[in-house]
């Protein structure tokens, strides 16, 4: 199977790819990212040897370039990872979230439709149905209600993904899974930042009163999860994808504290954020139902993985966190992009 993979260069379309390639189950992914501040070729460095992996730096809103791709390619799917994927940029300035992810989902949507690709897995988020009151669980009918330019982004390019299946019977699905956690998560959101700080000795910082509960899914689970869907996952489907671990977010907080050996005193409390949703939760029953998919790390397990490799990756933190993996770029892959 070959694959266009947007996005790749970021923490879940690289482990992604990763697997794709190590695991065999497909022979070709070519890569097409922009290499904004969360897209590190490093990520990808276990596969860059492979035989099958391609880069294409190139921004996913250039649609002449990526109807060019996509023809030169022929690929048998795109799965479609690339967004600017963080809710508190997405509130300081909302206008790259939307021209990326709305727009850019629309360019590609176009250009697979022009070229016809067989295939179109779209990777959306929990986040599309807001703040979800106790006790219920949302499912695929659940009422779209976004709370950020992010949220609203992503509900947005979901409908316009869909609609490419009703309008033109292009063969698209679409996943929303939930937070995800893992090695290679750029230390902005909250288990890699948390982690990253404690390890460093610096401030926690805790939004509001920090009982905000997310589910948690190990960025593994998630990815062999899209797999399934590309593979059975029916034309013009909505798949939740989550981990069955519901936690609010201070508990997760001291679960780091507890699993790096840093002091509760290291928690500061800071204003909420604006329209923060205070609980997501979402059921697997339809993905697990048609496929058998099941989340298999267990949380705790998982983060003190995730631990170890922060404590073992300091100087990818720190490089990703200056730019320096440009560099790493240029000197690495330079011949390898158009
Ligand atoms: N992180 C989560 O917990 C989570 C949960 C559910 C869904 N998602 C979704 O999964 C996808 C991947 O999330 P992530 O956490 O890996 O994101 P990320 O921020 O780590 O990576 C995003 C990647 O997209 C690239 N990119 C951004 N704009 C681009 C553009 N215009 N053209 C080409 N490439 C561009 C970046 O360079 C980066 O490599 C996103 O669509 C996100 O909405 C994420």
């Amino acid at each position: 199977m070959k694959l266009i993979v947007t996005g790749a260069a970021g923490f879940i379309g690289s482990c992604f790819v990763r697997m794709m390639l190590s695991e065999g189950m497909a022979a070709k992914a070519v890569v097409v990212d922009s290499l904004t501040y969360a897209g590190n070729l490093e990520n990808l460095t276990p596969v860059a040897g492979h035989p099958g992996f391609t880069f294409e730096h190139a921004n996913i809103c250039d649609e002449a370039r990526m109807l060019a791709l996509f023809e030169a390619e022929r690929p048998d799917a795109v799965v479609h990872f690339a967004a600017e994927s963080h809710v508190d940029r997405s509130i300081h300035s909302p206008a790259p979230v939307i021209q990326t992810n709305f727009v850019g989902t629309f360019s590609l949507l176009e250009a697979a439709r022009r070229a016809g690709v067989p295939r179109f897995v779209h990777i959306s988020t929990d986040e599309v149905y807001g703040s979800i009151p106790e006790p219920f669980d949302a499912d695929e009918n659940y009422p779209v209600r976004a709370s950020s330019p992010y949220s609203a982004s992503k509900a947005g390019s979901d409908l316009l993904a869909l609609s490419y299946f009703t309008t033109y019977k292009m063969n698209v699905s679409v996943t929303r899974a939930s937070n995800n956690y893992g090695p290679y998560q750029f230390p902005e959101k909250l288990i890699p930042l948390m982690i990253s700080n404690a390890l460093e000795d610096k401030p926690l910082p805790v939004y509001g009163d920090g009982r905000q509960v997310r589910d948690w899914l190990f960025v593994e689970d998630h990815c062999r999860a899209i797999y399934t869907v590309l593979q059975n996952g029916r034309p013009g489907e909505v798949y939740n994808i989550g981990g069955n671990c519901s936690l609010p977010n201070l508990d997760v907080i001291h679960r780091i504290l507890k699993a790096t050996g840093k002091p509760e005193s290291l928690i500061t409390w800071v204003q909420d954020r604006p329209g923060h949703d205070r609980r997501y939760a979402l059921t697997n029953e339809k993905l697990s139902r048609e496929t058998g998919w099941a989340p298999r790390m267990d949380f705790d397990y998982g983060l003190a993985m995730t631990v170890d490799w922060y404590k073992n990756n300091q100087g990818w933190v720190e490089r990703v966190k200056s730019g320096e993996y440009h560099k790493f770029y240029d000197l690495n892959y330079a011949n390898r992009a158009t």
